[in-house]
């Protein structure tokens, strides 16, 4: 196992003990969130949480948790949920996020806002002091109008890409939208306000910002696992 896998999985551990047997576990999408399905399916077959229903926020999320004989729902059934553990691509002092790296940022804030907690995991590469300096800000938007959207977002002092497949053709996500990946020079000054104007614009599905809603953030590194934690109000 590489460093960085050692940390995500250490980050998933601690997220683990949070999990009590019969809980609505939302499960996010990506490689630290591997981890954690890891372990949760070693609990769950050893018995000890074979009651817990995951909801996963993506196709792939649900194979592993079947895989791993974790029971799987879907939100349509399971509309309120006690916990979501996620992965993310930044973590500012606040706890406040950037994801969609993994193109699942729309399912991943709705199953988010249905939990009751949210807990996010990640190593320390994804800890920063600003939002939008090591990551692009993940765009969700209708393919109605994308150039349109293109050129709003970039109006927004963005240098704006659309996401592409590994064969060269545009991403679609799941909800059959493309991604704009918006990169600010010098990160983003007021995520809050970004966050408004993006909301403001029809087209615009959603947006990878995640503010105000970590419980716990998680964070793994060599000398062991901490919590990003912030005055209240800051984070939920
Ligand atoms: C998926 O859409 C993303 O929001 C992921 O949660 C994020 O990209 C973190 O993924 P990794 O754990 O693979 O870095």
């Amino acid at each position: 196992m590489t460093g960085i896998d050692a940390l995500k999985r250490a980050a998933a551990a601690r997220a683990l003990e949070s999990v009590r047997d019969g809980m609505v576990l939302g499960l996010g999408t990506g490689s630290t969130i591997r981890f954690f399905l890891d372990l949760l399916g070693e609990r769950v077959r050893a018995g000890n949480l074979s009651a817990v229903v995951g909801v996963p926020t993506s196709r792939r999320t649900a194979e592993i948790a079947r895989g791993h004989g974790i029971r799987v729902s879907r939100l349509q059934a399971r509309p309120r949920l006690d916990l979501t553990v996620d992965g993310a691509d930044e973590v500012d002092p606040r706890g406040n996020l950037i994801k969609g790296l993994g193109g699942a940022l729309l399912r991943e804030k709705i199953v988010a806002q249905a939990s009751d907690r949210f807990i996010v995991i990640v190593d320390e590469s994804k800890a920063v002091e600003r939002l939008g300096t090591r990551s692009p800000l993940p765009v969700e938007v209708t393919r109605f109008g994308s150039s349109s959207h293109e050129a709003f977002v970039a109006a927004l002092g963005a240098e704006v890409a659309m996401r592409r497949a590994a064969d060269g053709s545009r991403y679609v996500t799941s909800n059959g939208n493309y991604i704009l990946d918006a990169r600010f020079p010098e990160g983003i000054e007021d995520p809050a306000a970004l966050d408004r104007a993006l909301r403001a614009r029809a087209g615009i599905v959603e947006n990878g910002l995640f503010l105000g809603m970590t419980t716990r953030a998680l964070i793994a590194a060599p000398g062991g696992v901490r919590e990003r934690t912030a005055a209240p109000g800051d984070i939920r």
